[in-house]
């Protein structure tokens, strides 16, 4: 069994989100599961594309409209654990960002028609093509219903929405960029009136996965206007919980860490850790440390963020870091409460992937209020370190953390306010004062499963399911 995987992001080529952490670790587990399972996506302007060595393996001339642009599919020799090709369309996708262009609508269309072009071409065809969030919403219907590809109609497509709040719409004023298809399926890529790449997907592909069984559940209630198309869909519809790539996030082995600690040298492996944080960030290494990393915007629960950490630390002893960037004005909040909480809470305002692990090591809670949380990957790797997740119970959240008071490892409240959220500050404060359940808890935490093993087979059983 042969998959290819199409993406707009995967860890460590090109990297926003999850989204990245899930493309670049399923892989590599279908690959020892003794599937060939690939990836494709943009060819990017970045430095880890220009320093790795590059194979052509396809070149063409794709239309978009009524302008033509090169094409050039490279393998990308790598050690990643899983053949990686890039789609590099000179003008249009080699730029130094993944998405941010007021043509992104183009880029990755082309991207779509680049990717089909070239399998169609390519004598072995994939056993399965198993697509990503919006970026790749059209290939399913492409495949089933635009004339030049008419010889892939039966090769099974999967959609897993990792987020159905971006949809990629734009207007019919651009409907001759998708190639000619048969005219009776406009209303496939129609919703509300707009060309709508997620909805196109849901529609027309074989199979969909959302990243977390609840989630599934939620986006019938909420999701940003496709509830009724998902409901209509659930017969095909699977939620399949994300994992954590335990070669990358491994406490014992981390290079990125300043010490490496197990279960059992967990308590001087933190203390180290969080030593070197609380110095860098300038901290009270004697208060219990909660951290916060993601994107600072409303999903996250960001606009909450100044307030609930204003509360928590007047009265509490407590100390707060955040590592994130997003909304401008969440960002700006967030460096001035550095003034009354000199050596209490800081932020790194940025990405930067090294310091993510550092926090993960060194932190004592993982906080994440999210309003919407797909599945979230972050408390599992927080587990994985020995660090309590603080989470809202809502979409993987909910599926993953169980709070301490039901015998679980973590605490959990029901909405994202910021009340709730002090309150489980209060709960975590008075927590960390016992610190033989404390120390208890994060051994627990340590002990989870969340690997890649167990999810990877309910895509191999997926697959299956489609292609016998
Ligand atoms: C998106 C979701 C996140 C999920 C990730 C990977 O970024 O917001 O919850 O973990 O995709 O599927």
């Amino acid at each position: 069994m042969d998959i290819l995987h199409v993406s707009a992001e995967c860890f460590p080529v090109a990297k926003v989100g999850g989204l990245a952490d899930v493309v670049g670790a399923l892989p590599k587990y279908q690959n020892k599961l003794g599937i060939i399972s690939k990836v494709i996506l943009p060819y990017y302007d970045n430095s880890y594309i220009k320093n790795k060595k590059q194979e052509s393996v396809y070149k063409s001339k794709l239309k978009l409209g009524s302008t033509s642009y090169s094409f050039e599919i490279l393998e990308l020799k790598t050690k990643l654990g899983f053949q990686l090709f890039l789609v590099k369309i000179p003008g249009l996708l080699d730029r130094e960002n993944v998405y941010g262009y007021v043509d992104d609508t183009e880029r990755f269309l082309s991207f779509q028609i680049a990717v089909l072009d070239w399998v169609v071409k390519s004598k072995a065809k994939p056993s399965v093509i198993h697509c990503h969030d919006h970026h790749t919403g059209f290939i399913p219907f492409m495949m089933s219903h635009s004339k030049k590809y008419k010889t892939l109609k039966n090769i099974p497509t999967i959609l897993t929405i990792h987020n159905a709040q971006y949809q990629g719409q734009f207007g019919f004023d651009k409907l001759d960029y998708i190639p000619a298809f048969n005219q009776d399926k406009i209303g496939l890529l129609d919703w509300n009136n707009q060309i709508n790449p997620l909805a196109t997907a849901i529609k027309c592909a074989w199979r969909i996965t959302t990243v977390s069984p609840s989630y599934l559940e939620e986006l019938s209630i909420h999701a940003n206007g496709l509830e009724y198309l998902l409901k209509h869909e659930n017969q095909k519809s699977l939620g399949i919980l994300n994992g954590v790539d335990t070669n990358v996030w491994d406490p014992e082995k981390d290079k990125l860490i300043t010490k490496n600690y197990s279960v059992k040298t967990v308590q001087s492996g933190k203390k180290a850790n969080k030593n070197y944080l609380c110095e860098r960030f300038n901290l009270d290494r004697s208060k219990p440390l909660f951290s916060f990393i993601g994107r600072l915007v409303y999903e996250k629960g960001a606009d909450l963020f100044s307030d609930i950490f204003y509360k928590s630390l007047l009265k509490n002893n407590a100390s707060i870091l955040v590592l994130g960037s997003g909304n401008k004005e969440v960002e700006a909040k967030l460096k001035s409460l550095n003034i009354p909480f000199k050596n209490s809470y800081n932020s790194f305002i940025g990405y930067d992937e090294v310091l993510a692990h550092q926090i993960y090591a060194g932190s004592d809670f993982l906080l994440m209020p999210s309003r919407v949380e797909p599945c979230g990957l972050n408390q599992m790797y927080a587990l994985r370190y020995g660090t309590i997740p603080i989470v809202r119970r809502i979409g993987g959240l909910k599926d993953t953390v169980i709070d301490i008071g039901d015998g679980g490892f973590g605490i959990c409240h029901d909405q994202s306010s910021v009340s709730d959220v002090v309150y489980s500050i209060d709960r975590a404060v008075e927590f960390y004062q016992n610190q033989a359940a404390f120390k208890k808890t994060r051994k627990k935490c340590m002990q989870i499963d969340y690997s890649w093993n167990k999810s990877a087979q309910e895509y191999l059983s997926l697959y299956k399911s489609l292609t016998n």
